[in-house]
């Protein structure tokens, strides 16, 4: 497949595809992204530049879940450089989210698989990524599963 081809995919959701993101989707990915990780209060809104930022570097890869009720879904592959494993990146899964009203349906499910197989397009030795437990068996669905390794971790204020 070549990078960013669009791809249809059939779940209980008629009509839909996963493409990449375009700048166009900015507004739309934000309220997805806000169902995942709402605004705390004093925070300021993601800039249209960062956004632009990440979708025009090669190693980060947004994808959308298109429909016939606008953007349902969205989820990020970050392929991490590495200088282990022969230099094979490692793959990073961010931001994986269905509109609430369109959960339940297979669409995250969708999301994950694809996300998954860019990453073996990409040459990922693995592919990691941090959820609340209630999650896990989402994720275990998708073929994951969960890692005895520890994540450690500084809030930064
Ligand atoms: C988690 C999320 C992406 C799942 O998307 P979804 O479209 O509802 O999931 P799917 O319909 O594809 O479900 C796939 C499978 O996982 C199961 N599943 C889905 N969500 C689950 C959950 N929270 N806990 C346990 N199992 C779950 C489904 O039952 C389904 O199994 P089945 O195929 O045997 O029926 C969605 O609930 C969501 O956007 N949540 C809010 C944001 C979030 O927490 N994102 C994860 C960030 S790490």
């Amino acid at each position: 497949m070549s990078f960013g081809e669009l791809r249809l995919v059939s779940c209980k959701v008629n009509k839909m595809e996963i493409r990449k993101a375009k700048i166009e989707d900015f507004d739309e990915i934000l309220g997805l992204v806000h169902q995942l990780s709402p605004l705390k209060e004093g925070e300021g809104e993601v800039d249209l530049g960062v956004f632009k930022k990440i979708i025009h570097d090669e190693n980060h890869e947004i994808y959308v879940v298109d429909s016939d009720k606008g953007l349902i879904g969205t989820g990020m592959l970050l392929v991490q450089l590495n200088l282990s494993h022969g230099g094979r990146p490692s793959g990073h899964i961010e931001n994986v989210v269905v509109d609430e009203k369109q959960r339940g349906k297979g669409v995250g499910k969708k999301i994950v698989d694809f996300l998954l197989d860019r990453a073996k397009e990409r040459n990922c030795y693995k592919v990691i990524l941090n959820c609340k437990e209630k999650n896990i068996s989402f994720y275990e669905e998708c073929g994951m599963k969960n890692s005895e390794e520890t994540e450690m971790r500084l809030d930064v204020s």
